[in-house]
């Protein structure tokens, strides 16, 4: 059994990550940790764990890390991740890291975006980047795995075959997603609380949003040129999943039967991704691993979709799917 530490357990991503792994067979949850003020059994902190999780959540000792785990689920805001990341490392245990802190790869673009210094180059840059169905082989073995953002999975997905294949333009892509409420994680805010929320749709980050440079790095890396992309995100009254609409220039005339064959062929034997018939519902997904798309042509644009659920394939669940392929298991173990 691989032994699995959760940092940050009391948090939205932590505590999915506890719900997926009590599902795995071949990895069990062996460590919780939280700041003190949110310590105690597991099951009191999250009651629908009762009787499925004994372990409490501790304030995190590196010595009982060491003993007890052999990879960390770092759950962390961004910021606050760098300050725990080398320490985990040096504890001997691998790092699934959620955080933007290890994604970016040109730490300038990390330090523009997020407005501080980046304080673990030297991990950064060993750092694979864990977009699994696009960078699995840079991620078999390899320590430190930079989890990408939710954003950026979706719209990635939703984008790189078209791109791969040259049949998009790389000069401009259109990005406009929803989200829910669960994307700004536990801790509430005036611009998140009920009365806000509620029956409402709004648009923020106009055209400053933290996942612009992370989309444009997937895509180019994936594409093999410079994409330029445009990010539009907004907030939906409701809880998880992520819809996104990518709009792409054609490099070519291109049909809606075309697109659909070549991202069948693109995502063929991929466990996660499905193509559809149709643009895809978040419930759907919702609470699943499952990436859905579909790309049709309109006005001799293409326009691909895709739907995941932030929780999971955008956070807690592509984790795990890279924690198995660290460790040479069949990538979807308490996945499906
Ligand atoms: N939510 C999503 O959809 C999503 C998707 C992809 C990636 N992510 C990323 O995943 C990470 C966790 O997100 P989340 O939604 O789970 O956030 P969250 O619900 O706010 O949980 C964050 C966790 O980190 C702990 N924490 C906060 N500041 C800390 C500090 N200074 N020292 C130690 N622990 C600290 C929190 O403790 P308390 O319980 O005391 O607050 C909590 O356990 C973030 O980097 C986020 O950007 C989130």
């Amino acid at each position: 059994m691989i032994r699995v530490a959760i940092i940050g357990a009391s948090g939205y991503t932590g505590s999915e990550s506890i719900r997926l792994l009590l599902g795995h067979c071949e990895a069990e949850v062996s460590y919780l940790t939280a700041l003190p003020e949110e310590c105690g059994p597991a099951e009191k902190v999250f009651p629908q764990f009762r009787g499925r999780c004994g372990l409490d959540i501790e304030p995190l000792d590196l010595d009982k890390l060491s003993e007890s785990s052999d990879v960390a689920l770092c759950c962390l805001p961004h910021k606050v991740s760098m300050g725990f990341v080398p320490k985990l490392l040096a504890s001997g245990v691998k790092v699934v890291d959620f955080s933007a802190d290890y994604r970016l790869k040109d730490a300038a673009v990390y330090e523009r975006f997020y407005a501080v210094e980046h304080t673990d180059r030297e991990n950064l840059a060993k750092a694979a980047f864990g977009l699994c169905e696009l960078f699995r082989d840079q991620i078999r073995g390899v320590n430190l795995v930079a989890n990408p953002g939710c954003y950026p999975t979706g719209a990635a997905l939703a984008a790189v075959p078209a791109l791969k294949a040259g049949l998009a333009r790389p000069d401009m892509v259109i990005v406009n997603s929803v989200t829910g409420a669960s994307g700004a994680g536990k801790n509430p805010s005036a611009k998140f609380h009920f009365p806000n929320m509620n029956e409402n749709l709004f648009a923020y980050g106009v055209g400053t949003h933290r996942h612009m440079p992370e989309i444009e790095q997937i895509l180019t890396s994936a594409a093999g040129r410079g994409v330029s992309v445009l990010f539009q995100p907004h907030v939906g009254p409701f809880d998880r999943g992520i819809l996104s609409t990518v709009y792409m220039e054609p490099a070519k005339d291109v049909k809606p039967r075309e697109l659909l064959d070549l991202y069948r062929d693109f995502y063929a034997g991929e466990p996660f991704v499905q193509v559809c018939d149709g643009p895809p519902l978040l419930k759907d997904v919702a609470t699943t691993n499952y990436c859905h798309v579909f790309p049709t042509a309109v006005k001799g644009r293409i326009v691909a979709f895709s739907a995941i659920d932030n929780l999971v394939k955008g956070a807690a669940g592509q984790a795990i799917q890279n924690m198995n392929i660290i460790f040479g298991l069949d990538e979807t173990l308490g996945l499906r």
